[in-house]
C-alpha cells in the first residue's frame, strides 16, 4: 500500500483486473486481482463474501421488481470458524465475547450461526468465531448480508458439508429476515456473486457489462437504517398506494431497460438512469441532504450520472465517469465533500461466462 499522492491512475484494466483504485482516508492501494470463479472457500472453517452496490433497483426491488446489482471483489468478508472447549464466543466489527452474550445489532449474524449448526445437524457445537469486513458497515455495501453469508460458508467448510446456491441462499436469507424484517434476497444474492447480478422476485441471472466507464462508489460516513426506510416506504406506499406504486413501477422501468444500456455500454443513457432513479428515491424519501449532496458534488465534478445505492438515509453514494481523468475529479470532489471512503471500480472488466 502506498500512500495517496492525491490522483487516481485509473487505467483502463483487463478481464479479470476488476479493481481500479480504492483510496480509504488518504491512502490509495492496488489491491490483487478480482476472483475469476465464484465465491472461493480456500481452508478448513473459513467462508467468504464480499461487499456489493446496486446500480439500479433498490427499493422497488422488495415489491417484485427487477434489480441490478454488482459484488465489489475487492471488498471481502472473512469469517474463521474453530472448535473450543469453552463456550462459544464471536469477535466482530467492535464485539468480542461470547456468542450467548452477542449485542441486538449482531443478532442477524447469531441467527445465521444458529441456522448453519442446524443444517450441519451440530446445534450443540462450541466455536470461536471471527469475522473481519474489508468494509464499512450499515453503508447499503450489504455487510449484514456478506456477514451472514461469510459465517454461514465456514461453519460448513468447518463441518465437511456442502449445499446447494439456493440452500446457501435460503439460510443467508433466514439470517438477513432478523436485520431487514422481509429482504428482496438481492443482498444475499449479490453478497455470493463474483459477476454482476439481475434479481427479481428470488430470479437471478448474470449480467453482461461492457461498458467502458468507471463507478465512483462514496460512503456518506452516515449509516443507514435499510429496515427503518423499507419500512419508511411500506408505510408510504399503505397511505397513497397509486402515487407510491407508480414510483416503484418508474424505478423497476430503470432497471429493467437498464439491462440493455449496460450491455451495449450506453453511458449516456446509463447516467441519465442513475440521476432519475435518484430523483424518484428522493421522492420517495430515502435519500437524506448529505446523499444529495455528495450526488451533486459527483454532477458538478464532471458525473454522467449518480444516485444513492442501498437502503439509503446514510450509507454509499455511486457516480458514474466517461474517462479516467472525470473518474479522477469526482474522486477528489468526493473527498472535499467529505466522503471518508471512495473505491473505483471498471465494470466492463467482470469476467461473465458466455
Ligand atoms: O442497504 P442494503 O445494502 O441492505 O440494500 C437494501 C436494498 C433494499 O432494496 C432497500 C432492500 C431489499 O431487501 O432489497
Amino acid at each position: 500500500m502506498s500512500t495517496g499522492s492525491g490522483t487516481v491512475s485509473a487505467e483502463m484494466p483487463g478481464k479479470g483486473n476488476l479493481i481500479v483504485q480504492v483510496r480509504a482516508h488518504g491512502r490509495t492501494a492496488r489491491p490483487a486481482a478480482a476472483l475469476s470463479s465464484p465465491v472461493v472457500v480456500p481452508h478448513r472453517g473459513v467462508g467468504e463474501t464480499v461487499a456489493k452496490i446496486i446500480l439500479f433497483g433498490e427499493h422497488s426491488v422488495v415489491y417484485g421488481y427487477p434489480a441490478i446489482a454488482m459484488p465489489l471483489l475487492n471488498l471481502r468478508m472473512r469469517a474463521r470458524v474453530e472448535p473450543t472447549g469453552g463456550p462459544s464466543t464471536l469477535r466482530c466489527l467492535d464485539w468480542s465475547g461470547r456468542l450467548e452474550e452477542t449485542p441486538e445489532r449482531f443478532a442477524s449474524t447469531v441467527r445465521a450461526v444458529r441456522a448453519a449448526l442446524d443444517f450441519v445437524g451440530d446445534p450443540d457445537g462450541r466455536f470461536r468465531i471471527t469475522i473481519e469486513a474489508d468494509f464499512p458497515p450499515e453503508r447499503g455495501l450489504g455487510s449484514s448480508a456478506a456477514a451472514a453469508g461469510a459465517v454461514i460458508r465456514a461453519i460448513l467448510d468447518a463441518h465437511d458439508v456442502s449445499a446447494s446456491d439456493q440452500e446457501l441462499f435460503e439460510l443467508t436469507q433466514n439470517a438477513e429476515r432478523v436485520a431487514h424484517g422481509r429482504p428482496s434476497g438481492l443482498d444475499a444474492t449479490a453478497t455470493a456473486s463474483s459477476v454482476p447480478v439481475w434479481f427479481q422476485a428470488g430470479e437471478t441471472h448474470a449480467v453482461e457489462i461492457n461498458l467502458a466507464a468507471w463507478i465512483i462508489v462514496a460512503d456518506s460516513g452516515i449509516h443507514g437504517s435499510t429496515r427503518e426506510t423499507v419500512g419508511h416506504v411500506r408505510a408510504e406506499y399503505e397511505r397513497s398506494p397509486r402515487t407510491i406504486g407508480r414510483r416503484l413501477a418508474a424505478l423497476g422501468r430503470i432497471a429493467e431497460s437498464s439491462a440493455e444500456d449496460v450491455r451495449i455500454g450506453d453511458v449516456e443513457a446509463l447516467g441519465a438512469k442513475m440521476n432519475e432513479a435518484h430523483a424518484h428515491l428522493a421522492e420517495l424519501g430515502v435519500s437524506n441532504d448529505r446523499l444529495d449532496a455528495l450526488v451533486e458534488a459527483a454532477r458538478s465534478a464532471g458525473a454522467i450520472g449518480a444516485k444513492l445505492t442501498g437502503g439509503g438515509r446514510g450509507g454509499c453514494v455511486i457516480a458514474l465517469a466517461a474517462t479516467s481523468a472525470d473518474a479522477d475529479r469526482i474522486t477528489r470532489a468526493f473527498g472535499l465533500a467529505g466522503a471518508p471512503n471512495t473505491w473505483v471500480y471498471a465494470p466492463h472488466a467482470y469476467e461473465v461466462a458466455a
